[in-house]
């Protein structure tokens, strides 16, 4: 049994401490690019300050042929790229591949003072995550790291959503989860070909009001039981939850509905394929102005948080107030690294 204790110490020698919180850092879009891809390479100086995660994604979508160049090309854009406020981070080769150890022996030696989280796919349950847990800190160790790589698990195995709260408390290393929906789909046995996004087959329809009558129907959202576990697993052991990527580019209305669905839900970002994505998500997981307006006029009327008050009609109480207080956060979170949305929350106190 591995005592409270021995959860906060490093499990190797000259390691650094592991964090007994993890920081609410502003992660609206997690951009992917192929490494290997010199056009997108040659683009990622520029990103910098444009999103608030970059990732190198070495995994899937990535040929087996340049997963080696991809890792190499992901050494040498850290190393030439200042991040600035941007976070860097990786999505590594799933654990049962033959790449994943040199991606970590390599990843962490070479730029493990600049990765934030590394991503690893297709957990299966804890022991995945006590696996990446020791080599990480055997190799921080050997490399004189300061500050633990943080971890996020995709899940996508039917097994991992079932493992689903001892996969998010498995290390304090854990940062949070991300869906993906077509490597779960594909495991579930699910019958659809998409990667995320609704179905236009899952629908309810209504009753008939008459025999023959024509009968609405209402398409239904294949992701609500998985995110809405997601989000209750996090929370529980205070990590961040993630809705992971929207294939059909094209279709920016959609994939604004699938992250606004997963922004109410809970969920603080989503993965980013195209640079179009990147604007919906920064739009989508920041609190709407509306909402800010909204959420600090309960603040004020609640004096010192407990009772009720009638603001235009609805009962506020103790319970709306901490609702309130969640967007309020994230909106002074947000502010603090988005020049142009600290201006709009900042035009609200002008106008009150
Ligand atoms: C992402 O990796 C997914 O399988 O959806
Ligand atoms: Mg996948």
């Amino acid at each position: 049994m591995r005592t409270s204790k021995d959860f906060f110490r490093p499990l190797a020698l000259g390691a650094p401490a592991p964090l007994s919180e993890i920081p609410a850092r502003p992660s609206r879009a997690i951009h992917f690019f192929d490494p290997s891809n010199a056009k997108m390479a040659a683009k990622i100086p520029q990103m910098v300050g444009t999103v608030d995660i970059l990732l190198g994604n070495l995994e899937d979508a990535v040929k087996a042929d340049n997963k080696e160049a991809a890792r190499a090309g992901l050494v040498r854009i850290a190393k030439d790229t200042d991040f600035g406020p941007t976070q860097l981070w990786t999505r590594i080769n799933a654990l049962d591949s033959p790449w994943v150890l040199d991606d970590l022996t390599t990843l962490v030696p070479e730029i493990g003072h600049k990765l934030d989280v590394i991503m690893v796919p297709k957990v299966q349950g804890a022991e995945d995550i006590h696996y990446i847990d020791r080599i990480l800190a055997q190799l921080e160790a050997k490399a004189g790291l300061e500050r633990p790589i943080l971890v996020q698990a995709i899940l996508e195995t039917a097994r991992g959503v079932a493992n689903v709260e001892e996969i998010c408390g498995a290390s304090p290393r854990m940062q949070g989860l991300s869906l993906g929906p077509a490597d779960l789909a594909a495991d579930r046995r699910m019958k659809t070909t998409r990667v995320g996004g609704g179905h236009p087959g899952y629908l309810v329809r209504a009753d008939p009001d008459q025999p023959d009558a024509p009968r609405a129907t209402y398409q239904q959202d294949l992701w609500h039981y998985t995110i809405s576990r997601m989000v209750d697993a996090c929370a529980m052991h205070g990590i961040y939850p993630y809705y992971g990527p929207f294939g059909d580019i094209a279709d920016v209305t959609a994939c604004e509905d699938q992250f606004r669905n997963a922004f109410l839900l809970g969920c603080v970002g989503a993965w980013s394929l195209h640079p179009k994505q990147i604007e919906i998500a920064n739009r989508v997981f920041s609190p709407s102005v509306e909402d800010i307006v909204h959420a600090r006029q309960v603040v004020a009327a609640m004096g010192d948080g407990t009772g009720a008050v009638m603001l235009d009609g609805k009962m506020e109480d103790d319970a709306s107030l901490k609702q309130c207080l969640v967007l309020v956060r994230l909106a002074e979170e947000l502010a603090e690294i988005d020049p142009a949305l600290k201006e709009r929350y900042d035009a609200i106190e002008v106008a009150n």
